[in-house]
């Protein structure tokens, strides 16, 4: 398969203009693999510094952490997709679990920020994921459907290509207790599934489907070594260059 392998941070709010530039300086001295793509996705306030200092010709590409599901207008507070994609950004996250939570996002409100972003022509990287009880309770499969189902619909296939999905178990993320391998594969398959029936067999199959959840160096290769497993979402340990760098070297 051709796709290339796609590692995302999530530095969430961290990192202020200074921390982001001293990141990239740090970062960028190292040698990218052209299997592997790089997105680093940083507050808001960093972004267009952090795209002028690294130019055109890089392998870093950059992404906002949300946008809204509007062109413009009296919406205080919010930024919009054509804003971000005027600043060189090539990436959204979108559905993301603390979104979900915090700023009580549902799949409705996802579905118009997924269709806001792809039409001013961001790569959405979209995120699913379950709850602890409701692992426990057995009804993993059926929220990720739900949630797919809810913002992942009526797309074309054009635009499918330009959605990642990544699978983010909400008790894994900033937890230290990552999903086993086999565990997360068995989650990318039933994702995969879905996106072919959805869409056909040949977009399932490049569907990249990404694992988050503290994710460090240290177990990134053995999630990587699953059939289904195209990259990662990384929050915590992006936020150091050696650290970030270690796992992107290893996401193959
Ligand atoms: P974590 O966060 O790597 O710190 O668990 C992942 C995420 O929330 O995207």
């Amino acid at each position: 398969m051709s796709k290339k392998c796609l590692a995302v941070a999530n530095w969430k709010m961290n990192h202020g203009i200074a921390e982001s530039i001293k990141f990239i300086s740090d970062f960028s001295r190292q040698q990218i693999d052209e299997q592997t793509e790089v997105v680093i996705c940083p507050p808001f306030t960093s972004l267009y510094t952090m795209s002028v200092a690294l130019g055109d010709d890089t392998a870093i590409k950059l992404g906002a952490q949300d946008c809204h599901q509007e062109i413009s207008g009296a919406y205080t507070g919010e930024v919009s997709a054509e804003f971000i994609k005027e600043i060189s950004c090539d990436y959204v996250i979108l559905g993301h679990s603390e979104r979900r939570e915090y700023f009580k996002e549902d799949n409705e409100l996802l579905l118009k920020k997924v269709h806001r972003a792809l039409d001013a022509g961001l790569n959405v990287v979209f995120c699913v994921g379950e709850k602890e009880a409701e692992r426990e309770a057995g009804t993993t499969f059926e929220v990720i459907q739900k949630q797919l189902e809810g913002s992942l619909r009526d797309l074309s296939q054009e635009q499918v290509s330009d959605i990642v999905i990544a699978y983010e178990p909400i008790w894994a993320i900033g937890t230290g207790k990552t999903a086993t391998p086999e565990l997360a594969q068995e989650v990318h398959a039933f994702i995969r599934k879905w996106v072919s029936e959805q869409y056909g067999t040949t977009y399932g199959l490049d569907m990249r489907i990404l694992y988050g959840g503290s994710v460090k160096p240290a177990n990134i290769a053995d999630l990587m070594a699953q059939q289904d497993i195209d990259g990662a979402l990384v929050g915590g340990a992006s936020l150091k260059p050696e650290d970030f760098y270690e796992i992107v070297s290893r996401c193959k």
